[in-house]
């Protein structure tokens, strides 16, 4: 019988954990292979967190073989294959962002050298809580010995809310959309990009026109949250969730030929992305490692918004560096 992966989730008695490892329970995460969870929380949501445990052995999942609850990083991802950190502290109301920025420090940076320290070799991390890209970055800054592409901050999310908005406009089912990228921040100042896209195999620009593309389109999906949050009295969580799976195993198991998806990732340049910022790009992933899709045409239009988001992107890190946090 195939061997157990370890799981490693952060904030699992928040939301989005409550939503994600129930469906862990039902194989959409790792199929067939068993799973070991090590759940993490912050010591005032250890109790809330030992109830969902019992409620995930209430669940009689054939692939759970053991569940742990900690507010130790180092009990949580010793030996962990995947880790995944969505335990953040939100911003709340007249917190100023050099705080908000410290206290994900205090939390992402002691986390990211646990996990550099004590995770399994193959280890890969995937960061939810938010600011996503930046935390991402604290976090691989502070696990120097993994390798940067084993790094990525979630923007499947919006990549998602773009594949929908597009399938919705031009009224064919969402397997008809490809080649779709979501740039930069996962903000209200990320790039959903169209220049690319097919549906079908028509191009998406002349479907839906430049001036739905580059304005309604782009709106829509990033302010898409906001969106949520109003309509709901509250943030994303199930999307959320989706989300998670879907960039999971579309990094197991690949993209299908000639699409790709879009994850942030620590930047080696391409696309002028300064090196070494977390920001989305097209990705696909090649025996289960992500690399950043090449020799995509950038136009005037779509690199005055790649770098648009990208200056927040080194806006956030000057603000980290300034802190001594990084
Ligand atoms: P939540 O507040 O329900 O859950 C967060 C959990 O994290 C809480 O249980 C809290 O106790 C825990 N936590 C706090 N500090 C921790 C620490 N040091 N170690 C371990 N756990 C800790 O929030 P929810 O709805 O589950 O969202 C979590 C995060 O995900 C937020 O930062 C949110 O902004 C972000 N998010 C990101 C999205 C993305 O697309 N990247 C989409 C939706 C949410």
């Amino acid at each position: 019988s195939t061997p157990p992966i370890t799981l490693a989730l952060s904030g699992a008695a928040g939301q989005i954990g409550y939503s994600l490892l129930f469906r862990v329970a039902s194989g959409e995460l790792f199929g067939r292979t068993p799973v070991r969870i090590r759940m993490l929380e912050a010591p005032r949501a250890l109790a809330a967190a030992a109830g969902v445990a019992l409620e995930l052995q209430d669940a009689a999942s054939r692939l759970i073989v053991d569940v742990e609850v900690t507010a130790d990083p180092r009990a949580a991802f010793a030996g962990a294959n995947v880790i995944i950190l969505v335990g953040a502290r939100p911003r709340t109301v007249g917190m100023e962002r050099r705080d908000l920025l410290e206290v994900n420090a205090g939390i992402f940076g002691p986390q990211g050298r646990a996990l550099g320290e004590v995770a399994a070799d193959d280890v890969r991390v995937l960061v939810i809580g938010n600011p996503a890209n930046t935390n991402t970055l604290l976090t691989a800054a502070n696990a120097p010995d993994v390798p940067r592409e084993r790094f990525a901050a979630l923007t499947r999310l919006d990549h998602n809310r773009a594949v929908a908005q597009l399938a919705l406009r031009t009224g064919v089912g969402v397997a008809e959309i490809s080649r779709l990228t979501v740039w930069g921040n996962h903000s209200r100042t990320q790039y959903p990009d169209l220049r690319h896209a097919l549906v079908g195999d028509r191009p998406a620009l002349d479907v839906v026109g430049r001036e739905w593309a580059e304005s309604t389109f782009i709106d829509v999906v990033a302010a898409r949250g906001e969106e949520i949050i109003r309509a709901r009295g509250g943030s994303s969580v199930a999307s959320t969730a989706t989300a998670i799976i879907d960039h999971s195993r579309a990094r197991q198991l690949g993209v299908r030929e000639g699409d790709w998806t879009s994850a942030g990732l620590i930047s080696d340049g391409s696309y002028g992305v300064p090196e070494g910022i977390v920001s989305s790009f097209p990705v696909r992933s090649v025996d289960g490692r992500w690399e950043i899709v090449q020799g995509l045409e950038i136009d005037a239009f779509s690199r005055a918004r790649i770098d648009a988001s990208v200056a927040e992107l080194l806006d956030e890190r000057a603000a980290v560096s300034a802190l001594g946090l990084l």
